[in-house]
């Protein structure tokens, strides 16, 4: 498998595969080749996978018990950018989306040259529109999608990436780390989004520590938040968030 990034021509190039990854910042004229397994070949820039999110169907039906907040596309092709090109842990590796939601997370990891991504969540309707994403972005064949709960997940093998964005635990205390815990059982690398705080860092850089994991990266994001929940009074407002980047061992 061989990736090529161009960046508006003269800023760089990188080769990716069983060989080494040189990388740079995220670039909005990211140029990407992809010629996977010698099959296919797909061109893709950050605000080509970020229109791609976009067009994306999302839930109808969001279950505030389930902290169904969707992750913004805007947001989504970012960390999965970030992901790729900071660090070569999406294209042609196993990818695994833990409460997959509308399926963002593992059809973006589809769209980057993963070789494989499963998604899972809870709740079958998220996976129905999930499933007809996949199927709208041409990804379906490399995705698949179970419905259960994060904690009882078993794989036959380890994943190599884990991306999600799990419930932060404000309804069901403790289910952020139910996820972090699953996560470091069956995953090399993982990308979880938390909420931001010094406190929450604190408990969750200890936690992560207790579980066999080593935080390697935090990034902070304003995570946008619509008025969809009945509790919410404004029409739309923003929360801080981590993106923590979690090394197994
Ligand atoms: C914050 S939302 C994120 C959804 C989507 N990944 C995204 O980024 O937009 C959390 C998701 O986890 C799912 N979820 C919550 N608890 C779960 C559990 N125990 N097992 C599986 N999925 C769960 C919810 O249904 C929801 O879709």
């Amino acid at each position: 498998m061989e990736v090529v990034i161009y960046v508006d021509k003269d800023t760089y190039y990188a080769q990716s595969g069983p060989g080494s990854h040189r990388m740079r910042k995220k670039d909005t004229y990211t140029q990407v080749n992809f010629r996977s397994a010698g099959t296919t070949h797909m061109s893709l820039r950050l605000k080509e996978l970020e229109m791609a999110l976009q067009s994306m169907q999302s839930l109808s039906e969001l279950d505030v018990r389930l902290e169904q907040y969707p992750t913004p596309p805007s947001m989504a092709a970012a960390v999965l950018f970030a992901a790729q090109f900071e660090h070569g842990d999406i294209t042609g590796k196993t990818v695994l989306d833990l409460g997959c939601g509308n399926g963002i997370f593992a059809i973006g990891a589809a769209l980057l040259g993963a070789e494989r991504v499963i998604g899972i969540d809870i709740q079958s309707t998220a996976l129905k529109v999930a499933r007809q994403n996949a199927v709208m972005l041409g990804t379906e064949d490399i995705i698949e999608w179970i419905l259960g709960d994060v904690a009882n997940l078993e794989l036959s093998t380890r994943v190599d990436t884990i991306v999600t964005n799990p419930p932060f635990g404000v309804k069901r205390r403790g289910a952020d780390l139910t996820f972090l815990r699953k996560a470091l059982a069956i995953a090399n690398i993982i990308y979880s989004i938390h909420l931001s705080g010094e406190k929450n860092r604190k408990f969750l850089r200890e936690s992560i520590e207790q579980l066999g994991g080593t935080v390697t990266q935090i990034e902070t994001f304003e995570f946008p938040i619509s008025r969809i929940y009945e509790f919410h009074t404004k029409q739309r407002h923003y929360t801080k968030v981590d993106l923590y980047r979690i090394c197994n061992g």
